[in-house]
């Protein structure tokens, strides 16, 4: 046993301050300006020396055609000009366009530098911050020659000293590394598409000039730079650093709909639009509405339709016609959970609307949510008519959850009572609209009672209407109906001001204990933060529940809760928020007797946690899945049946939580009950066979390529460790607490026998072979077909591996879709040598389907090679977690978030590259940050008190 880092006490620095507020700004050391649209508008010129070589070749140009050429290099406008003409004199029109507009440029001078620019520039070079030209100009230094600006930037890149157009970010690169800094520390001013796409693609921050459609994706968006001060650009830049913005068009794969998902800790509301749209997924869940279904045996209820709108102007409704919606964007601000889209609707040729929709669930009231629109009608005049209202006609996938108990629609109040088909449970729901002066009318139709607000715009004018919800179940002891009939009045007398401002208040409490601070890399920063925000959003506040593997977020996994939580998402919630973790291990906790259920079902003794868990705690893993591929045949799912590290896991986030925290009474009242029991479960179900061992086998481990496993290392490992937990934590409990401590045994029926069980199998437990320092995964494991690691590590591989041998054939390859073995010294680290650490990490990270196989398996990847020393390669598996969700890596973000990536980011960045650890005396960090990164903070409670930890790069 030994430990691979030490600790040393230098490398880790608290701080008096939180790493929030103004401190926390994003650290920008240089700014790299385009020159182009941004510092002057040579646009025009460019323009009108492309048109005259148009006009020359006889080709159509118009300013329109000219928008397409922003940021764009000369070689490749000549070839968008000439759209697919061969020509044989391609050079001499690309030397006689220049000519034309070099021509041109002795026109230019001072004057023609745009306003604003020379205030920030100096105020730059006041402040001390390197400045530099990115731009794809061949021109840039006869342009700033012309501007007066050759001597105001330190560095110049231009269309002379690259070989890749932007998107490629070469000019900007070349540009940070001409000012010598590192490019997460440089901030890009562009205001071309490309270029704010070679700017992230750089991994740099980025603020755009010009209009949402073109430079939306910027960090920030500005529409010039004149007024802008450095202060302004670095609050907006820190804004952007809490904001995912996309453009709301369409969204087949329902991909978005997915990421911009929201929530309270109670309900949760994917970001579909307000009007509903064709192929569109919509749904809203709130825990422990749990009903049964066919197959997946239980799942959440699809909420009735409580956030919608439905808008007429001049007879159109909004959204039928896709063609007349333009800008759109929806902003999705981490920072307060609220959700926005913009966008100009035309409903006819005569009259444009701008509409803004937003929306919130109420982190401060778990009950309540707000809904608002807003229109200007900016040409034309409209008659305006909006349908509030709830729906209680919504299904899972087909599947109908509700009956309809009562409805009613009471002035400008709507209330629907309905009921779960098999589980009984009751939903009351009450929406309260306040629209700006309108006519009003009620439509009670059969399951949608709701309100016409009716209005009549005139050119300039604007108004609004807001949407005051709130839902409550008979999970909660208290007269529902009454209740949400309270909160939404309440609502709706506070207005959306005044509930926007105790919901950002509660998120700031949020965030402030549980943000992450990257300096040197704005994508993982924001990833790391989107991660934390779904994390947070969903972890339960009120019912008695848990975090789903997909969140609160889709359908996939139908809500059901798997190892995911207490090993991937719980550190988080244990470290930052440990009431909330607290409650999600109580979530198990009242579990037990499904638990026990299982357990005996298997012909054992103790608790069997379920592979997969809803209301109950019993088993809900399908059995038999249709197979998307050959929908003919089903497949047998055999994790319910073989799966069987669950108690081993919860055991050990129950004593990572008590530990951390130092809450002995949830060890004594909870904690110990679980462990107890799990642990009766693994000694009564181990087998001791003819070599006086015990083992395990037909199981699976994480990895589930392999499935009918023996001896699984780290089913095996944990389980051995766990039945040395459990005699310990009844010895802490005997002696701190002992009549606890007899309750229980009676309770649970220890006796010496069964305590003296529990160690002998620990002991006798089946080790795996070793063979040069590596463990075997399971028996047999050393024998299976090598890997073809051309075929695993070719870039361009679009499928899994199991999707490339196929579900059964894969089994007999060392093709992993999560590493095990690796897994296990994450979790143990002390039951490796640094020796046979080493010797595992080179054994089996190549042989894992990284790429495609589990989305569990890259953060903690990441973990491991920073403690093999890799920040580089722990770098790439980051990157790989950080965009589960944000890019559609494989394929399925419709199903939901992918919970456990997100909590295992946080995990990657705190325990991986800070290196935190605990020990019984405290906690040090051991930080490898990955190239680029300059600073990491966060904070965490160490036994109720507040941590503040940074690291630096120069303190690895
Ligand atoms: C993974 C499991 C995980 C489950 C839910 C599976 O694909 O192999 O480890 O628990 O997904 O996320
Ligand atoms: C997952 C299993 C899960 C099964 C049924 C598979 O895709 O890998 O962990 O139990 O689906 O939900």
């Amino acid at each position: 046993m030994s430990r691979h880092a030490a600790a040393p006490t230098s490398s880790f620095a608290r701080y008096d301050s939180t790493p929030h507020g103004k401190e926390s700004m994003n650290e920008i050391a240089a700014v790299i300006f385009d020159l182009d649209g941004v510092l002057t508008d040579t646009a025009e010129y460019h323009y009108r020396a492309w048109r005259r070589l148009a006009d020359e070749l006889g080709i159509p140009f118009d300013r329109a055609a000219n928008e397409a050429f922003r940021g764009v290099g000369r070689d490749d406008c000549l070839r968008l000009l000439l759209g697919g003409r061969t020509v044989d004199d391609f050079d001499e029109l690309a030397t006689r366009k220049n000519r034309y507009y070099v021509e041109s440029l002795s026109a230019l001078t001072p004057d023609d530098i745009l306003p604003g620019s020379t205030e920030l520039l100096a105020e730059l070079k006041a402040a001390g911050i390197p400045v530099a030209i990115g731009s794809a100009s061949k021109n840039t230094h006869t342009v700033l020659r012309g501007l007066g600006l050759d001597d105001a930037f330190d560095a110049v890149i231009d269309g002379t000293l690259i070989t890749c157009s932007k998107p490629d970010p070469e000019v900007f690169t070349k540009a940070a590394a001409a000012l010598g800094v590192t490019p997460g520390e440089c901030l890009v001013v562009e205001d071309a598409t490309a270029g704010i796409e070679a700017g992230l693609a750089g991994g740099m921050w980025t603020l755009g000039i010009g209009p949402l459609s073109r430079v939306g994706a910027a960090h920030a968006v500005v529409p010039s730079l004149d007024g802008l001060t450095w202060a302004r650009i670095r609050t907006l830049i820190d804004d952007g650093a809490w904001t995912l913005r996309r453009p709301a068009g369409a969204d087949p794969d329902q991909h978005l709909e997915t990421i911009l998902t929201i929530g309270n800790g109670h309900i949760a509301v994917r970001g579909t639009t307000l009007e509903g749209r064709p192929g569109e997924q919509p749904a809203s869940f709130m825990h422990g509405v749990w009903d049964d279904m066919p197959v997946s045996r239980s799942e959440l209820a699809n909420l009735p339709r409580w956030w919608g709108m439905d808008v007429w102007a001049n007879g159109a409704r909004l959204g039928a016609d896709p063609s007349r919606i333009a800008d759109a964007w929806w902003s999705l601000d981490l920072r307060t959970g609220t959700l926005t889209r913009t966008l100009t609707w035309t409903p006819d040729d005569a009259t444009t609307i701008a509409l803004v929709d937003e929306r919130f669930c109420s982190l401060d009231q778990p009950h309540a949510a707000a809904v608002r629109l807003r229109l200007a009608v900016t040409r034309g005049d409209a008659s305006v008519h909006v349908r509030s209202g709830l729906d209680v006609h919504v299904d899972n996938l087909g599947l109908r959850h509700w009956d309809l108990v009562d409805q009613s629609v009471d002035g400008l109040t709507v209330t629907t009572v309905t009921r779960t088909r098999a589980t009984g449970i009751e939903l009351a729901a009450c929406a309260v609209l306040r629209p700006d002066e309108s006519a009003i009318e009620s439509c009670d139709a059969d399951g949608q009672p709701a309100i016409l607000a009716s209005a009549i715009l005139s050119e300039g004018q604007t108004w609004q209407a807001t949407k005051y919800v709130a839902l409550a179940s008979s999970e909660e002891r208290f007269d529902r109906r009454t209740r949400v009939a309270e909160i939404a009045a309440t609502s709706a007398r506070a207005g959306w001001d005044a509930l926007a401002a105790v919901n950002r208040q509660a998120w700031a409490t949020t965030w402030h204990a549980s943000d992450v601070l990257i300096d040197g890399d704005p994508a993982a920063q924001i990833a790391v933060r989107y991660g934390l925000f779904q994390l947070l959003s969903v972890a339960p506040r009120l019912a008695d529940s848990s975090i789903g593997a997909k969140t609160l977020s889709g359908f996939g996994y139908r809500h059901h809760i798997f190892w995911d939580t207490e090993i991937f998402m719980l550190p988080l919630f244990t470290f930052t928020q440990p009431d909330l973790a607290a409650r999600m291990l109580g979530y198990r906790w009242h579990r037990l007797d499904g638990a026990r259920r299982k357990a005996a079902a298997s012909g054992a003794a103790g608790a069997r946690f379920p592979w997969e868990s809803a209301g109950t705690g019993d088993e809900v893993c399908p059995v038999w899945v249709e197979n998307p591929a050959d929908p003919a045949n089903l497949i047998r799912i055999w994790t319910g049946d073989l799966e069987m590290h669950l108690g081993a896991d919860v055991t050990y986030a129950c004593l990572q939580y008590w530990r951390v925290t130092g809450d002995d009474a949830f060890l004594r009242d909870r904690g110990a009950e679980i462990i107890c029991d799990t642990a009766t479960f693994y000694a009564t179900a181990a087998v001791l066979e003819d070599d006086g061992r015990y083992h395990f086998r037909n199981v699976i481990g994480p990895d589930e390529y392999h499935e009918h496993a023996d001896d699984n290392a780290f089913t095996n490992a944990m389980a051995a460790w766990h039945l040395r937990q459990a005699p310990r934590v009844l010895a802490w409990l005997e002696e701190t607490y002992p009549a606890a401590a007899a309750d229980l045994r009676t309770r649970l029926g220890i006796d010496a026998d069964r305590e003296a069980l529990w160690r002998t199998v620990a002991d006798a437990m089946a080790t795996p072979r070793e063979r040069d320092g590596v463990t075997e995964q399971q028996e047999g494991f050393f024998d299976l077909t090598a890997v073809d690691f051309a075929l695993a590590r070719d870039p361009g591989r679009t499928l899994s591996m199991q999707q490339i041998y196929g579900l059964g054939p894969t089994a007999h390859t060392q093709n992993l879709k999560q590493p095990d073995v690796l897994m296990l010294a994450y979790l143990l680290p002390e039951l490796f040598t640094p020796e046979q650490f080493l010797a595992n990490y080179r054994y089996y990270d190549p042989r894992t389907d990284h790429e495609l196989g589990s989305s569990l398996g890259p953060s903690i990847s990441a973990i491991i090679a920073c403690r093999a020393g890799d920040p580089t390669a722990a770098l790439t598996h980051f990157r790989r977690a950080a965009q589960a969700d944000l890019v559609d890596v494989r394929g399925n973000a419709r199903d939901g978030i992918h919970g456990a990536s997100a909590g295992g980011l946080w995990q990657a960045v705190v325990f991986g590259f800070a290196g935190l650890r605990i020990d019984d005396d405290g906690w040090h960090t051991a930080p490898a940050l990955p190239p680029g990164w300059t600073r990491v903070a966060f904070s965490f409670l160490w036994r109720g008190e507040r941590q503040d930890v940074v690291v630096r790069a120069s303190d690895a």
